[in-house]
């Protein structure tokens, strides 16, 4: 049957259903826990420290070992090689802590049973004796005990910063406090490890990072990276918390099937998982800010410290995220602002969409508020006083110049189409005589500087196999975590060969096919795998090319690919028939395509480079009421506009959209980490820790991408990256809560508001603004 006649448009930049759209509706897409186990699959729990911080003095597990089911257990004696998964610092980062525990909920040891049932209730039984030794949970205790950092700070600095203060005729300090984030990714971790011969494994688990994986259970059995191969198909998502975070699961996976040679599966429950992985780095932002009666900003001094931690992980690049951030879409003339990665005895945080980005641009929005507060004027009009210039004032404090800047023409279509102004004298007025119920608009900003901020991370690999039925096989370095990475690469594909989108047969990613990737992470993932992809289908296009045109006598330049064939000569080859011509022709149809960021580079010891390759940009406008007896609160409208250059697909785009804005308006206002005294996480399941409910969403949610918009750079089909830069449009909700809670005072205080923004904190800054407002 010739299936291409049908075909005359290329699906690229068409609004194409998810690839797991109808599977995973339906109960049929397969995650790592849902595979058939092997004959003999064990199942592994993990047994998890009682004390923050403490060394061990004994660990009796003859009860664990003599409960029904229980086939062994494994501590730090049985890792064969290194016991050590820390990614950046080596050894800060033991598979199982050996003489001390540093974190509540830290990996002791595990036990391996019949069934998952058996090893979840062995692990109970263990008898550790420990020493405590004193702790250190939060920032503000961190820093009393002197400020133990995790890793290197990093520091950015440019113009004179004591001259722009002495400059400044008004000047505020202040601190802002941000609080973390759970990942709640609705497919919890999960490792499936199968012996093979000799030292071989093969590791099925969700994780944004299959190399990572491999790196690490190499590492932890003494193996070649070649000795191990990791299979993802897809996760129930990532958010960054299957960046590093997966790797415990996998080694202690690992490490069981090779001691018991039989496969070995670990999959923790919800809370233990909440208490086991690391998450988004709550912050606390010191800072001084001087500037002008207009409200321009002249200097800006501020330092970011984060809670790490017992580890290094990601703190690093997170911290440094965001600091690159620290600017949002203003121009500083002179800025230092430098970071604080504190080592606390908590789990090690770790990367969460944004990382660290959005925690630097929340920062940043707070002092703009700060300043239109005292200056009695709406805060856009002083973001708009602020914007980065198009062609001068447009250096960042990391030196890279902007030369893409959007921010004008977002700021000003979304100010129209969400009709700003006549809402916020409206809600003015309402303010005015209500007196239970208070409103609040904001119109926020964002710019977001996409690529890896450590550039060796800005490289992919693809593996394109055409068939000599005409389908193409892809696979490529990527991972799906639900952000629709792999149906555009595949549109890609079909558009670059001219076939149907169900032609280009989607695999899962893979170790073995496509080596030493980078983590599908940095909002990267097409930027960097469809190019490498369209680079691999280049390869088999041109010797495509050439055989037709030996095949036909024709001018190889006369060759032209379109939809429903090829163009030779006076012929329309289709593409099956030119595929199976090849074939009998003995022309390859497979290639490694490879890609790398151009342009790109970073010196983190001068704080000079061009780390970006280019910005995202976009704008939210939400208005909400809040409830000035209680401080409960309810958004009742945002209106979005994203910039996300040519978008591949607008569908799978404005979806990247809406759950970022959802994810990060979550963050911002009700989702809490609370750890107790003891530095247990006592927030640790749905019914504590709240992540936004459908009925949370904005009762009226307007989301739309600036068609207009095309990426000054040739990134894939000039599309831009969608995945994280829209998180931080969550925080127009906190600006309009606030701007209700500012209304119990006139408008005359800013209302600080520190994240999360829970009706609790709401409440208690309208009886603070209360209070100085009666105050004389
Ligand atoms: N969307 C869904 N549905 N699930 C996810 O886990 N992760 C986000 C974002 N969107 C995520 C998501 C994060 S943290 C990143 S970095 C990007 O997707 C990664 O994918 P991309 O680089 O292909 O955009
Ligand atoms: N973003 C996301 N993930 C990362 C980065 C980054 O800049 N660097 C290392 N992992
Ligand atoms: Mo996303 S935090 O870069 O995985």
């Amino acid at each position: 049957m010739n299936r291409q006649s049908a075909i005359t448009a290329s699906p690229l930049h068409v609004s194409v259903p998810h690839d797991s759209a109808i599977k995973q509706v339906a109960g049929r897409a397969d995650y790592v826990d849902d595979l058939a186990e092997p004959e003999g699959t064990l199942h592994a729990y993990l047994g998890l420290s009682s004390r923050v911080h403490a060394e061990i003095v004994s660990i009796d597990l003859d009860a664990v070992r003599a409960a029904p089911g229980v086939v062994g257990v494994l501590t730090a004696a049985d890792i064969p090689a290194e016991n050590d998964i820390s990614t950046v610092h080596k050894h800060d980062e033991p598979v199982f802590a050996d003489r001390v525990v540093e974190h509540h909920g830290q990996a002791i040891f595990a036990v391996i049973a019949l069934d998952r049932e058996a090893a979840r209730r062995a692990a109970r039984l263990a008898r550790i004796a420990y020493r405590d030794l004193p702790h250190l949970t939060d920032i503000a205790a961190a820093r009393a005990a002197g400020g133990r950092l995790v890793t290197e700070p990093l520091k950015l600095e440019r113009g004179d910063v004591e001259a722009g203060f002495a400059a400044s005729t008004h000047r505020v300090a202040g601190s802002v406090t941000i609080g973390g984030q759970e990942h709640f990714y609705l497919e919890s971790q999960v490792a499936l490890a199968i012996p093979g011969e000799d030292d071989e494994i093969t590791i099925q688990a969700s994780t944004q990072h299959p190399t990572e994986i491999q790196v690490m259970v190499a590492q932890v059995l003494g193996i070649p990276h070649a000795a191990v191969t990791v299979n993802m198909r897809r996760m129930g998502g990532g958010f960054g918390g299957k960046e590093t975070q997966g790797n415990l699961f996998a080694c202690v996976a690992a490490v069981a099937a090779r001691k018991y040679r039989r496969a070995v599966k670990l999959r923790p429950d919800r809370d233990d998982d909440f208490s086991i992985t690391g998450k988004r780095h709550d912050f606390v932002v010191d800072y001084e800010v001087g500037y002008d009666d207009e409200g321009r900003i002249q200097a800006v001094a501020a330092t970011y410290a984060a809670r790490s931690g017992y580890s290094a992980d990601l703190s690093g690049p997170v911290t440094d995220r965001a600091l690159f951030h620290c600017d949002n879409a203003y121009w500083y003339p002179a800025v230092r602002v430098q970071s604080q990665p504190l080592k606390t005895n908590t789990v090690s945080n770790t990367a969460f969409r944004g990382f660290g980005g959005p925690q630097g641009i929340v920062a940043a929005e707070r002092w703009i508020e700060d300043i239109a507060y005292a200056l009695g004027k709406d805060p856009l009009e002083i973001r708009k006083a602020n914007f980065y210039g198009t062609d001068s004032n447009n250096i960042t404090p990391y030196h890279q110049v902007v030369e893409d800047n959007v921010i004008h023409r977002v700021i000003a279509d979304l100010e129209e189409s969400s009709e700003y102004q006549a809402r916020r004298r409206a809600i003015l007025d309402f303010n005015r005589t209500s007196r239970v119920l208070r409103k609040g608009i904001a119109l926020v900003p964002v710019k977001f500087g996409i690529s890896f901020t450590a550039t060796w991370h800005n490289q992919a690999g693809a593996l394109v196999h055409v068939y000599r039925d005409g389908s193409v096989h892809l696979s490529h370095g990527g991972t799906e975590m639900g952000q629709g990475l792999h149906i555009k690469v595949a549109q890609v594909l079909a558009d670059a060969f001219g076939v149907p989108l169900d032609r280009v047969k989607i695999t899962a990613s893979n170790t073995g096919k496509v080596p030493n990737t980078s983590a599908t992470a940095a909002s990267s993932g097409t930027d960097l795998n469809a190019m490498a992809a369209l680079d691999g289908a280049n390869q088999i296009k041109a010797r495509m090319s050439a055989h037709a045109a030996r095949l036909h006598g024709v001018d190889p330049a006369g060759i032209v690919w379109q939809f429903g064939g090829i163009r030779v000569g006076d012929r329309l080859m289709h593409f099956d028939e030119l595929a199976t011509s090849c074939w009998m022709h003995r022309v390859q149809l497979s290639a490694a395509g490879f890609y790398m960021t151009p342009e790109i580079y970073w010196d983190r010891s001068t704080g000079r480079g061009r780390p970006f390759y280019y910005f995202a940009y976009g704008a939210a406008c939400a208005e909400a009421t809040i409830d000035t007896l209680t401080g409960e609160y309810q958004v009742d409208r945002a209106d979005v506009l994203e910039d996300v250059g040519r978008s591949l697909n607008p569908a799978i785009d404005i979806g990247q959209v809406e759950g970022a804005f959802v994810q990060g308006m979550g963050w911002l206002t009700t989702e809490e980490l609370w750890w107790d005294q003891k530095g247990q996480l006592r927030t640790h399941a749905p019914s504590t820790y709240k992540i936004p409910l459908a009925s949370d969403v904005p009762r009226v949610f307007n989301v739309r991408l600036a068609e207009w918009s095309v990426n000054k750079k040739p990134a894939i089909g000039r599309s831009k990256a969608v995945g994280e830069p829209p998180l931080v449009l969550g925080y127009s909700v906190v600006e309009a809560l606030s701007m209700a809670v500012a209304s119990v005072a006139d408008y005359r205080i800013a209302p600080r508001l520190d994240m999360p923004a829970t009706p609790e904190r709401v409440l208690f800054a309208v009886e603070r603004l209360r209070r100085a407002a009666t105050t004389p």
